[in-house]
This record gives structure tokens, sequence and C-alpha cells, in this order.
């Protein structure tokens, strides 16, 4: 196991922060101590060998591609320690009775959200709904599998070309099952968070998904119809909102 190599390479600044074009403030809030820690943490834990080359780096978050010893590829997502803003993230926390509100500040919140996405995806994959495997998280550190092929990370669903009538009803059946079976709404679904892998929609970015129970449930679900019906009448897709929504709360399968 080559554990330290994995950490050392993570905080190598030049090559780490000139490849993600991320400036030493980001770069600085990302990877404080407890980062640190936790991602050395998930390297031990899972025997992490490397590093293979950053996904992404957004606002909230940092993905990725990490092989362990086995030469197993995983998304290594690591949640930005002071970008969450609470309030906003609070709102899909609060009536979400499957986390203890009483325990929630907000120094700790950044944690739950590596903990809701993990609990998220595991019940995703438990009703059939395509996504990444998780793996295991620690603080505000998540391990999954990766999507994508050797060199590349599986595309999202707004940067490829394809029969998106057959997309569009293999990732309404998707959605339908992720309501139905594992009684989550996503909100925050729309083309960015639907990669394209191996002709399947998978599902990703499930931190704030809340359940269907949540007070505010509904008015996710509808925005997230919302979003996907908008991408798919721009690619000519016949589908409305109300369908949609029909479809989805509905108990026909097609
Ligand atoms: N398991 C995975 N395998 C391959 N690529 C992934 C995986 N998870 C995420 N990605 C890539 O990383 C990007 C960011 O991940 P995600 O959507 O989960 O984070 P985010 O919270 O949207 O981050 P931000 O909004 O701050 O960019 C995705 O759009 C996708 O391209
Ligand atoms: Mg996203």
């Amino acid at each position: 196991m080559n554990d330290k190599s994995a950490l050392k390479q993570l905080i190598d600044a030049d090559e780490f922060s000139n490849k993600l074009n991320l400036d030493r403030k980001t770069y600085g809030l990302v990877f404080d101590k407890r980062t640190l820690n936790s991602i050395y943490y998930i390297i031990k834990k899972f025997n992490i060998d490397f590093i293979d080359f950053p996904i992404s780096s957004g606002k909230e978050s940092l993905v990725f591609k990490v092989i362990d010893i086995k030469r197993k590829a995983f998304a290594l997502k690591i949640y930005k320690m002071s970008t969450l803003k609470f309030s906003n993230t609070f709102e899909y926390i609060r009536g979400d009775y499957r986390f203890d509100k009483e325990r929630i500040n907000r120094s700790n919140i950044v944690y739950i959200w590596a903990q809701k996405e993990f609990t998220n995806l595991e019940d995703m994959r438990k009703a059939g709904v395509k996504g990444p495997v998780p793996y295991g998280y620690h603080k505000n550190v998540l391990l999954m599998s990766y999507v994508g092929s050797k060199n590349e990370p599986a595309p999202q669903i707004k940067n490829i070309d394809t029969d998106f009538d057959i997309l569009y009803n293999k990732l309404k059946l998707n959605i339908k099952n992720m309501y139905k079976k594992a009684r989550l709404v996503h909100a925050d679904l729309s083309e960015y968070n639907v990669l394209y892998y191996r002709k399947n929609p998978y599902v990703i970015d499930v931190g704030q998904s809340v359940s269907a129970k949540h007070p505010r449930a509904d008015e996710f679900l509808r925005r997230d119809i919302k979003n996907i019906t908008a991408f798919f009448l721009k690619k000519n897709v016949k589908c409305n909102e109300s369908d949609l929504y029909r479809y989805i709360k509905g108990e026909e399968y097609d």
C-alpha cells in the first residue's frame, strides 16, 4: 500500500492547484487540516494507491478519480468545508426524519452532506436506480464507484448527442423508481447531474436529496421535473411537466 504517496500528491499544491485551476484562496479552503485527515482516513481504509486525475472542481466540491491497490477505480468527492451555506443546507435536512437535527450545527453540517449522499446512493441502489455505488465516507469525504472510462469520466447528458427519446424514457423510469421505491426526491436534478454511461443515465449528486416525506418534497420534485422537461424539450422530445409529474406520482409502470 502506498497511502503516503497518494496523500503527498494531494498536498502537492502546485501540480494540484494548476491542474484544477484553483486559486490560492480556494485551495486553502479545501485542504484544511481536517479535510486532509479525512482524505487520509479514506485512503488508508480503502487501500487507495494513487490519485489518477481530477474530475471536477466546483463551488461546493472537488471530485477525483482514484485507484486502489487492486487497480479498481473510484471517485473521491470532497465537500468544501466553508462554502456550503448553512441556511441553504439546513432547508434540506430540516424535515428529514432520517437525520438527528439536534446535533447539527454550523461546524458539522458539512459532514452531514457526505453521510446524506452515501445513504441516498445506497437507497437508490436498492431501488434499482442507476448511480454510483457508495463505498464509504468520513466527515466531508465520500468514496463511490467511478463512472467512466479509463481516461475520461462519463459525460453529463448536457454534453452528449444521442437518441434523446430513448434517454428520456430511461431517465423518467429512474426518477420514478427513485421516488416510488427509494422514496427520495433528488432536489437538484438537471442535465448537469445525470451522466451518460454505457447508454444509460446515471443519477449523481444526491447529497441534497430529500425523503419523499420532507415537507417541501413536492416543491422540489416539481422543480426537478421542470428542469428535466426544459432540457428534453430543447432536444425535441415530446414531453411536458404535468405528464411527467403524473407518471412519477402514478402507480402504473410503462
Ligand atoms: N462517481 C462519479 N464518477 C465519475 N464522475 C463523477 C462522479 N461523481 C461526480 N462526477 C463528476 O464530478 C462532477 C461534480 O460532481 P457532483 O455533481 O456530485 O458535485 P457538485 O456538488 O455538483 O459540485 P459543484 O456543484 O460544486 O461542481 C459531476 O458533474 C461529474 O462530472
Ligand atoms: Mg453536480
